[in-house]
């Protein structure tokens, strides 16, 4: 496969309205129409919202971490609030945000129905609007950091949550890796950085690119496990566990680690 090398072409500025990563939104309509309850249920890659797709490697972590019985949580991009839900629901003291609107209206409803006290709030992990730092026991990235695809909004993003983690906190990530970009298995087209690039059309609102007279949008970004392993320790983080669960057919990886931030300056 060759690479696409469009992340090099200039981007139609003059129409960008929304990020690139605020394209959910539309999916989130869509759930809301059909009564769907969470993301991994749209993708057809959960049967309910309590079974979501993170949950088995949750539940190891909490176990290896053994967070105290009133931790404070922040879920990044909790989406209509699965895993929002669940760690409420172990007594865990939880904030969840995403930029989806939508989301966060079905994620509020979702808590209410099962009697949670989640704080739901729309909000940019590159941008976040809570300030200060050391608030949080554990922040966990719900399958958002694969979304946010340039090395800029990256360092945003994990900067932000380093900030707002408590001295000697858990970031538990889990995300999508890929050794050899070249053999991306799925559909549209991926470059050299790991960004998986898809062609829309002239009146797609979000941020798009211009390239060979098509327009494209940036949808994930896929690194090598030691790309996304040295990306965490730049910003600081010490990495106390990883694991990388490998899928030969597919040539992809999940990856995922349990960092944290030291205990001093
Ligand atoms: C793959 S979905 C997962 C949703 C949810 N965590 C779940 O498990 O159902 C990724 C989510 O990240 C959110 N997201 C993407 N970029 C974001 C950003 N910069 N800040 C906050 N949320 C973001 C999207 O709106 C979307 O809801």
């Amino acid at each position: 496969m060759s690479y696409i090398t469009i992340h090099n072409h200039s981007s139609v500025k003059e129409e960008i309205t929304m990020k690139y990563y605020e394209s959910h939104e539309d999916c989130y309509r869509i759930m809301k129409k059909n009564n769907v309850s969470s993301w991994d249920e749209f993708k057809e890659e959960s049967d309910s919202f309590e079974n979501f797709f993170m949950k088995e490697y949750l539940v190891i972590v909490l176990d290896r971490i053994k967070p105290i019985s009133n931790a404070r949580v922040l879920d990044v991009g909790c989406g209509t609030g699965p895993v929002s839900c669940f760690l409420a629901q172990q007594g865990y003291n939880v904030d969840g945000i995403d930029v989806s609107q939508t989301a966060i209206e079905i994620a509020r409803i979702n808590a209410k129905d099962r009697g949670l006290d989640i704080h739901y709030s729309v909000d940019d992990i590159c941008s976040i609007s809570i300030t200060g730092s050391d608030i949080y026991d554990i922040i966990i990235d719900t399958h958002c950091m694969h979304c946010i695809t340039y090395d800029s909004d990256r360092y945003a993003a994990l900067t932000n949550i380093f900030r707002l983690l408590k001295k000697g906190g858990y970031f538990i990530m889990e995300t999508m890796s890929i050794e050899d970009p070249s053999k991306w298995p799925h559909d549209g087209r991926i470059d050299e950085q790991g960004i998986v690039w898809y062609e829309v059309k002239e009146n797609y609102p979000y941020y798009k690119v211009k390239y060979e007279d098509k327009y494209w949008i940036c949808t994930r970004r896929i690194m090598s496990p030691s790309d996304l392993e040295n990306e965490l320790k730049e910003i600081g983080y010490s990495i106390e566990h990883l694991k990388i669960i490998k899928d030969e057919k597919l040539n992809m990886a999940d990856f995922q680690a349990i960092c944290r931030k030291p205990k001093s300056d």
